[in-house]
């Protein structure tokens, strides 16, 4: 999604902070840039489509006067990725500067009125009404800030946005409705953005704004208000993550370093047990369990599918958020409905979260210190993963199943499952070294068209996420199947030039899954195996094989076998020449429906 950013600062620098800011949050969107500042001169802006690096070296984006501004990255919704499209836009005269997150659902009954009011517009985009209607209501002699509250009330949608006005050059106003946003308290200076990396560097301490709060900033500090325009008193949070984390720290990219942080992002997960356990004591006895998310997300909601009926004999179910609505007449009130998000502001999640909110207990588990989901659920448990950048989920991932596990071990009194997660950390480091020989298969592999992943049970959710990733960040067509099903028509389309990732640990499903190994294999697949390193049939069959450390179970391997399967998309993609950490279409953040 797009990500919006703005800072008043004590020296003429807005505009390389700003530039500095937007790229920490280019995770959100690269369709776009822009950045405007105001000083004694005006409004300036700079913008244009393509990624900021390219269109900062071609306009120069630090180059503005002004010690205050906005900026945006977008991940266009409205109106094609064009220097016309890209944020900031404007008012008539120049004079007003609006950068959007969301989408506004009654832009164009807006924009016709308005239109015929004689106002004149330049771009596609459903975010230049804002732009307009405080125009239109300042002109009419209210102040910005009147005539931004005006222009809230006559949006649908969600929103968070910023305004500059050279009417007003030192202050930033703006509100949030639906999509993230939040303030940070520097030493006499100010900074909003819709994500905390972006602003790390400048400071920890943050004020999370809930729907429907506007601020206004000037070099004096900032003031929040409710929907009533009373004044509220916010509270200001040190948020624990260091600038660092979210810097690349000597790695390619960000994707490799956050796979290469999952070993520590299992350890400080598992610290959260206690946590767990104090929410867990307030539980009421549940008759089912209803997982929701999307994306990864659903990935390790399908593993608690397994752990809660496997382990606590527990009905579950596990449904995209998207699909959540179609469904919840059913819901059953004596469910714990289980919100699994990395963002805690996915729009589909967030949708299903209040519809699941009147009818069972809620329970978020997040990732997002803040977010919106965390403020919605009955619960909150946070992973620990610490801020994640690549647009492909890997070390979050990882902590959404540690926290899925450690609330089975803590629901069901499993001491076992608590001692056997304090190993998954060493483990995942041994895979981890494996990395030379899976860049070597990814070489072989790279220019195949169509993949396939198949896996039974536990490792059913392994392939289907080893399928996702390999879509995201190579742009190969692969799919994620129940190794099961694959006789059932996907069969037809294995032959020698489609490479079959079959993931087989030992346990329950390993004989079943071998035979469908053998299937594939008297088609002419090329078979990749993952499983134990003394499963010799499993290595007699594979072409190629990534071997585990045997005493991994099944029931443990979704937490150690995905993490090879994610090394293999990220060498594909740099062996294709791909940006992993920057796909093509693709947002982090998706605060669309
Ligand atoms: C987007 C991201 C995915 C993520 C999904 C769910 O599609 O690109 O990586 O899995 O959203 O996001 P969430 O923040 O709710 O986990």
């Amino acid at each position: 999604m797009c990500g919006i950013v703005g800072c008043i600062l004590k020296t003429n620098k807005a505009a390389p902070v700003l530039l500095d800011c937007v790229q920490r949050l280019e995770y959100r969107g690269y369709d776009s840039v822009g950045i405007a500042t105001c000083s004694s001169s005006g409004i300036r802006i700079k913008k244009d489509r393509g990624k900021i690096d390219e269109v900062s070296q071609k306009l120069q984006l630090d180059e503005l006067p002004g010690e205050m501004g906005i900026g945006h990255v977008r991940w266009a919704t409205h109106g094609l990725p064009t220097q016309e499209n890209a944020h900031p836009h404007t008012d008539c005269e120049g004079k007003i500067a609006v950068v959007h997150n969301g989408i506004l659902e009654n832009y164009k009954e807006l924009k016709d009125r308005l239109e015929r009011e004689g106002h004149h517009f330049t771009s596609q985009t459903d975010t230049e009404v804002i732009a307009h209607l405080i125009e239109k209501y300042h002109k009419q002699g209210l102040s910005l800030e009147e005539a931004m509250n005006q222009t809230i009330d006559k949006l649908h949608g969600s929103y968070a946005f910023a305004v500059i006005s050279s009417d007003e050059p030192n202050k930033i106003m703006g509100v949030r409705k639906e999509s993230p946003l939040i303030l940070g308290l520097g030493d006499g200076e100010y900074f909003l953005a819709s994500d905390a990396p972006a602003i790390l560097q400048h400071t920890r301490k943050i004020i999370y704004l809930a729907d429907h709060e506007t601020f206004i900033m000037d070099d004096e500090g900032v003031t929040v208000k409710d929907r009533d325009g009373k004044v509220v008193d916010k509270k200001i949070e040190n948020i624990k993550w260091t600038p660092e984390m979210a810097q690349k720290g000597g790695y390619d990219h960000f994707m490799l370093k956050e796979i290469h942080e999952q070993p520590k992002a299992v350890k400080n997960t598992l610290f959260e047990v206690s946590e767990i356990e104090k929410i867990v004591s307030k539980f009421p006895e549940f008759k089912r369990i209803t997982f929701v998310a999307c994306g990864t997300s659903y990935h390790a909601s399908m593993v608690g599918k397994y752990l809660f009926e496997g382990l606590l004999g527990l009905p579950t179910d596990v449904m995209l958020a998207s699909e959540f609505e179609f469904a919840a007449d059913a819901l059953d009130p004596e469910s714990l409905v289980i919100f699994i998000s990395q963002s805690g502001e996915t729009a589909d999640t967030l949708k299903a979260l209040k519809i699941a909110n009147k009818k069972a207990e809620t329970l978020a588990i997040v990732n997002v210190l803040g977010s919106t989901a965390t403020r919605e659920a009955d619960h909150v448990i946070f992973t620990r993963a610490g801020p994640e950048i690549g647009v492909a989920a890997t070390k979050t991932y990882i902590s959404q199943l540690t926290c899925i596990y450690l609330l089975v071990a803590c629901m069901g009194r499993k001491k076992w499952l608590l001692e056997q997660l304090q190993n998954i950390p060493d483990c995942m480091e041994e895979v981890l070294s494996y990395e030379d020989e899976i860049r070597k298969m990814a070489d072989k592999y790279k220019d195949s068209n169509d993949f396939f992943f198949i896996g039974r049970g536990f490792s059913y959710p392994t392939a289907m996420e080893g399928a996702l990733k390999l879509k995201e960040i190579t742009y190969i067509h692969g799919e994620g199947y129940a190794a099961g099903e694959l006789k059932h028509g996907p069969l037809a389309l294995i032959d020698d030039e489609v490479p079959v990732v079959a993931v087989v640990p030992p346990g329950k499903s390993h004989d079943r899954t071998l035979s469908n190994v053998e299937e594939v294999n008297a088609r002419g697949a090329r078979v990749i195996a993952l499983g134990a390193s003394d499963d010799d049939v499993l290595n007699f069959e594979a072409h190629d094989m990534i071997k585990f450390p045997p005493e991994i179970s099944e029931l443990l391997s979704p937490l150690i076998y995905v993490v090879p399967l994610q090394l293999l998309s990220y060498h594909i993609s740099v062996a294709r020449g791909i940006d992993p950490d920057k796909p093509k279409n693709l947002a982090k953040c998706v605060t669309v429906e």
